[in-house]
């Protein structure tokens, strides 16, 4: 049997510890519908929140949240260019009925990508090489495109009309941003960020949480007068930073760390500030990213520039987990033509259509590099140690809390405990069931930074023995400054 990767690994133990599943597993699942268990919840509202922290708060930017409808009418996809533009090119097998994504198809035969080439192009690249049904070895049909959105119809009868799934969150922002330019003083720049749900029907999920039909995005559009994207008030702060990032027109140079300042020149300030930061963010829990610039066959069809932002999974390669964008006027224009409505702001006397950079996060994935960054195992006599280093911040729990034995007054004074961490905002649980081993490991699996004993010797010094998930070491820590302590830690 061949031996298992590390990212299956991470998948084995989401299953079995309640980080995510398959949805509807009960009847059947649909590949590509994952739920998240109570466990896997709890490590993505703390994602969510860090991302909230730094991107909304931290770094003081002119950034608010909106939370528009997923559903929207055909017209707002009209506008964006999705119902015409958001397609795959696939191929179907003329034996088994094996539907393939071309591009994907061409990838696993020749190992070389094929992003962005036209339907024309990868039906005579298949027919050159003799490409066959992966599954049943037949003859392919034509390669044609397919629209990647999930329809629906919104009321009853012939009054019903044509609506979609929102593919992206931007859609949602951009056609209220006239509305929120307004309420928040028709400023520019204007970021409107988002967390929600997008929804794609993607020929071939896979990978559990890595391509989904339904998933989480984290975006901010940043609106912004073109006329002003040479230069960022706040430059300097970033200027010297230096940013892991693959150009496209140098590609076979590999990662440069290249300045703020040398990437402002060729992409203006404002696109150069977010990139800084973006890597700012990512340096935090120490996940190491690169930004592979997209050449211009392989962009999305409304970006100017874009940058995947990409982490290297432990046996995968480097995958795309984020993107930052230019996106122009493409959204603002499509949506005013499309509506007959004026979506120009004043600036200085003039008209102008505000242009989008935009910051895109998808959160399952952002999870699952997390979860493959932290995951170790260590070899101990016959015992194989398994746990999830998860930064603290997005770690489902501060520490567990155990006590020795379920007698003599130890419930009690565990119960004494876990109010007073409570208390101090902390994020505790209690285990008292099976050995204190157990409990570390059950712990430890789900990436908890702490554990707290309370034994006998508590009655006598006031003291419970606080356990570190990756050193393994303990140390005895009295009650009264146990809140303390712990925050001390986390905050290293
Ligand atoms: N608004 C821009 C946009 O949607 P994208 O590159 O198509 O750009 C942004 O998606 C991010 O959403 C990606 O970097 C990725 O992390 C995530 N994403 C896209 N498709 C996904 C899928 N099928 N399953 C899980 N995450 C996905």
């Amino acid at each position: 049997m061949s031996e298992q990767t590390r990212y299956d690994k991470v998948v084995d133990l989401a299953l079995r510890r309640g980080l995510f599943y398959p949805s509807s597993e009960l009847h059947g699942a649909i590949a590509g519908f994952y739920d998240y268990g109570s466990v896997g919840s709890r490590i993505k509202n703390n994602w969510e929140n860090c991302w909230r922290g730094f991107f909304l708060r931290r770094l003081g930017e002119p950034f608010v949240e909106i939370q528009p409808a997923e559903v929207a009418p055909e017209k707002v996809f009209e506008a964006s260019g999705h119902l015409t533009q958001f397609v795959d090119p696939i191929t179907e097998c003329g034996k088994c009925g094996a539907v393939e994504r071309a591009d994907h198809l061409l990838e696993s035969h020749l190992k070389e990508g094929f992003e962005g080439l036209s339907a024309k192009g990868l039906g005579a690249l298949i027919k050159k090489h003799k490409v066959k049904c992966h599954k049943c070895g037949g003859d392919l049909k034509e390669v044609s495109v397919l629209n990647m959105m999930l329809s629906t119809r919104i009321g009853t009868g012939k009054l019903s009309k044509p609506a979609y799934m929102r593919p992206e969150t931007t859609q949602g922002v951009v056609v209220n941003f006239k509305r929120e330019y307004l309420i928040n003083r028709e400023r520019l720049p204007l970021g409107i960020a988002v967390i929600g749900r997008a929804f794609r029907n993607e020929i071939a999920p896979r990978q559990t949480l890595f391509r989904m039909r339904e998933f989480t995005q984290a975006e901010i559009q940043v609106f912004c007068d073109p006329s002003e994207l040479a230069k960022h008030a706040r430059f300097s702060e970033v200027a010297t930073s230096k940013i892991p990032v693959v150009l496209a027109k140098e590609r076979k140079k590999g990662i440069q760390m290249v300045s703020a300042k040398a990437l402002a020149k060729e992409y203006g300030e404002v696109y150069a500030y977010y990139m800084a930061r973006i890597s700012e963010f990512y340096a935090s829990p120490g996940l190491r990213v690169r930004f592979f610039e997209k050449n211009e066959e392989e962009r999305a069809f409304y970006n100017k520039y874009q940058f995947d932002i990409e982490y290297e999974f432990e046996d995968g390669g480097w995958r795309e987990i984020a993107g930052f964008h230019y996106r122009t006027d493409h959204d603002l224009a499509g949506h005013a033509r499309v509506s007959g409505q004026d979506l120009s702001v004043n600036r200085n006397g003039k008209r102008v259509i505000p242009h989008i950079v935009e910051l895109s996060f998808g959160v399952d994935r952002n999870l699952l590099a997390l979860l493959d960054a932290g995951y170790r195992e260590e070899k101990k006599k016959d015992e194989m140690r398994v746990w999830l280093s998860l930064p603290p911040a997005v770690a489902p729990f501060t520490a567990g809390v155990y006590p020795l034995v379920n007698k003599d007054r130890l419930p009690e004074k565990t119960e004494e405990v876990l109010q007073l961490l409570r208390n101090a905002g902390l994020d505790v649980f209690l285990d008292d069931g099976g050995s204190i081993g157990r409990r570390y490991a059950r712990a430890d699996e789900i990436g908890v930074p702490f554990g707290i004993t309370i034994d006998y010797d508590t009655f006598k010094d006031d003291s419970v023995t606080v356990r570190e998930r990756d050193s393994t070491k303990q140390e005895r820590v009295k009650i009264k400054v146990l809140a303390e302590h712990l925050k001390n830690k986390l905050n290293k």
